[in-house]
């Protein structure tokens, strides 16, 4: 176990530790970790297990491959680290479940997850794992997208630098994180298109509005571009987080039928 910082902790449990060590000790997480912004607690599940052989997985019930991850090596770890009924009493703390089957992973739970000064992130691995750690252990499931991972420590990953960036201080630049997208400064849009010198590569020159000096202009451009390539590429997210009447009118000068995407203008 590592314990480093003070400031937001994260236990994460896993089978496999080294996983996220080389992803800890580098770049920002890292500095976020020296600087004792976070702290990222890793805990190997076989620690807990009982046995001679500390076995973490059986074969299912009624049949059928695989194997599965046992409850109880994953409850003694938990409530090790959490302290009594996990979940239950220390019910301030989060135990986050990370499988295909939680519920989708979005910027507004991440923001969420951030108001909380402790998480538990449990991995699962294996086939599947025994279903009381969903029932009576985890007290929330997240899955980062709908395609099939060989356990959760990638998911684990995602949470961790997701949420950390949230952290004042742990960005260099603090407002670096307000027009992200999918942050809630950008109306959880997509942004737009970024240029750097030179002016022109490859034939391809950037767009004379930003060379021109207009800084009122450059933000309405912006917002446009955002705008657009949210509706062109993601939809949904203007679904989501809708146009104000101005910017409805504005896509659909540029051809998109709003209602049949879904889409309503904000009051
Ligand atoms: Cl959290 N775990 C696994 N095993 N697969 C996933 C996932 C998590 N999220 C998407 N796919």
């Amino acid at each position: 176990m590592t314990e480093i910082g003070n400031g937001h902790r994260f236990e994460v449990f896993t089978l496999f530790p080294p996983l996220l060590n080389s992803f800890l000790g580098e770049s920002i997480l890292k500095k976020a970790i020296d600087r004792g912004l976070i702290a990222v607690n890793l805990h190997n599940i076989r620690d807990y297990a009982a046995d001679r052989h500390r076995t973490c997985d059986a074969t299912p019930y009624g049949g059928g491959g695989g194997m599965v991850l046992k409850p109880e090596p994953v409850y003694a770890a938990v409530e090790h680290v959490l302290g009594g009924d996990a979940g239950v009493q220390d019910g301030d703390v989060p135990v986050i479940l990370l499988s295909p089957q939680g519920r989708l992973l979005t910027q507004e739970i991440v923001a969420d997850l951030c108001s909380h000064r402790r998480l538990a992130l449990i991995c699962g691995r294996y086939e599947g794992f025994d279903e009381r750690i969903r029932t009576g252990l985890a007290t929330d499931e997240i899955s980062i997208g709908d395609y099939v991972l060989n356990g959760g420590e990638v998911a684990a990953m995602v949470v961790i630098e997701a949420v950390s960036r949230l952290i004042p201080g742990v960005l260099g630049f603090d407002d670096s994180t307000r027009n992200d997208s999918h942050a809630a400064g950008m109306s959880g849009w997509l942004e737009g298109p970024h240029y750097t010198r030179p002016a022109e590569f490859r034939g391809q020159s950037i767009p004379p509005v930003l060379t021109s000096g207009h800084h009122v202009e450059v933000d309405r451009w912006r917002h446009e571009q955002s705008l657009l390539r949210t509706a062109a590429r993601r939809p949904d997210l203007l679904v989501r987080h809708p146009p104000d009447a101005q910017d409805a009118a504005f896509l659909a000068e540029h051809g998109y039928d709003l209602p049949s995407l879904g889409i309503k203008a904000r009051e």
